[in-house]
């Protein structure tokens, strides 16, 4: 099969590692990649959002197969405008169309959603702008710590949680009146749920679904989870908190009556759900919905698939999820990311890279690197995740903690507490 990857993090360098395992892979590309990526398959300088480009190069490369990423491309429309075009209608894409990508791109549809099927999530109410009077006297009905969230996409800034009514509401008029563009001119407030969090990915091909690995991310930037919240700082799979009896709740309450609320809308979903959840005095809650994988959880999520993910994503993408068997080690995986100084703040980038050739046990997955000649030099803020297996959570952390230390680079930061319990 020949396979165009969309994206350009430790995510797509991840999912590009286990692909390039599978039989079937004739040739892979990735759209636009990192310098990890480039030692499996051939990087491309296209924007996965530039439709006609990709477009263009799927046909003259006859591509298979397109697995989308991130969040964006599917939020514009990748997957409709695949569909609807004459010459792209055979090639297969992994990823809901825009309509479903909602659940990930309006808070709103996503609580919606949740509410007609019975899904556990907290209580809520939406507004929009011109409705701050009432949006306030709701708020005054809650208990602190109030939870506000920008029913559209904020770069991952679009929540906020106040302890004070007064500057809630504050905030909920800055954020109606367009904090966050027009992303925030819609809102929803919400019931504030204390627990653990953690995260489950399914895979699924709009009948049928596999549950892949669980994971828990660490997304604050200080150790002891303190500081500003960032993309997820490392993670690791399994997670000790989420027993059989937990996996059962959420399958049960959370993952079929999500499936079968997809099958029955009338929009397509084919490719990844990332249920983010939250364990609330032992009952499982849905925090929120991506419609893609989570971002460093990948990285612990595909070193546990022992079985050919690319010949699981084929059949999803023909309907035949339902034959394949997944198949999962028994093995811990954790990671750590390496970030740049400032992160997640403005940082600098085009940092030289070293010691990447001596690094042992451990699979570095390029989530911000580019080539600058012969060179790999920094090229975000989140920059390497060091992902390792072990027969125990313990001895993964020391081979991940092995790697980072291995590598050097002006500036890096790193949580020095993956995996304790929180
Ligand atoms: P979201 O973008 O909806 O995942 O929210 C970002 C983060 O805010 C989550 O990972 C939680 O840590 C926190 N959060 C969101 N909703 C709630 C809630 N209802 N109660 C407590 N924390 C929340
Ligand atoms: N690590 C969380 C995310 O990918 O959204």
């Amino acid at each position: 099969m020949r396979v165009l990857v969309l994206g350009s993090g430790g995510r797509e360098h991840a999912m590009s590692w286990k692909i390039s395992q599978s039989n079937l892979l004739e040739k892979l590309f990735i759209a636009p990649g990192n310098a990890g990526t480039a030692e499996l398959g051939e990087n491309i300088n296209l924007n996965p959002e530039d439709f006609p480009s990709l477009k263009s190069f799927c046909l003259k490369q006859k591509i298979d197969l397109v697995v989308v990423g991130p969040e964006a491309p599917l939020v514009a429309g990748v997957v409709d405008y695949f569909k609807n075009d004459a010459e792209l209608k055979s090639i297969a894409i992994i990823g809901p169309d825009k309509v479903a990508s909602q659940l990930e791109g309006s808070k709103k549809f996503a609580k919606e959603f949740m509410a007609k099927h019975q899904i556990p999530t907290a209580a809520y109410r939406s507004f929009s702008s011109g409705d701050e009077a009432e949006a306030k006297a709701f708020l005054a009905t809650l208990k602190a710590p109030f939870v506000l969230k920008a029913d559209g996409l904020a770069a991952g800034k679009g929540v906020l949680i106040i302890d004070n009514l007064a500057e809630a509401q504050e905030e909920l008029d800055a954020m109606l009146s367009g904090k966050f563009g027009d992303a925030s001119k819609t809102l929803v407030i919400e019931e504030f749920l204390g627990g653990l969090e953690f995260s489950v990915f399914v895979l699924t091909d709009g009948k049928s679904y596999k549950v892949l690995p669980v994971a828990k991310d660490y997304k604050r930037v200080g150790e002891g989870d303190t500081g500003p919240n960032t993309g997820g700082m490392g993670a690791v799979s399994p997670v000790s908190f989420v027993d059989n009896t937990m996996m059962e709740k959420v399958i049960s309450r959370i993952v079929e009556p999500t499936v079968r609320g997809l099958n029955e809308a009338d929009f397509t979903y084919v490719g990844f759900v990332f249920i983010g959840l939250i364990e609330v005095q032992g009952e499982p809650m849905v925090i929120e919905y991506n419609v893609r994988m989570g971002d460093p959880e990948t990285e612990v999520v595909m070193p546990r698939i022992k079985s050919d993910f690319l010949q699981h994503l084929k059949a999803t993408a023909e309907g035949r999820l339902a034959e394949e068997k997944l198949e999962i080690s028994e093995e811990f995986a954790t990671t750590v990311m390496a970030v740049s100084e400032g992160y997640p703040g403005t940082y600098p980038k085009g940092k030289e890279i070293s010691g990447l050739d001596k690094l042992k046990e451990v699979l570095a997955f390029h989530a911000g690197t580019k080539l600058l000649e012969d060179k790999i030099v920094t090229n975000g803020g989140r920059v390497i995740a060091i992902s390792a297996l072990g027969s125990s959570k313990e001895e993964a952390l020391s081979r991940s903690y092995a790697g980072i230390k291995a590598i050097c680079y002006e500036g890096i930061e790193y949580r020095k507490d993956i995996g304790f319990d929180l």
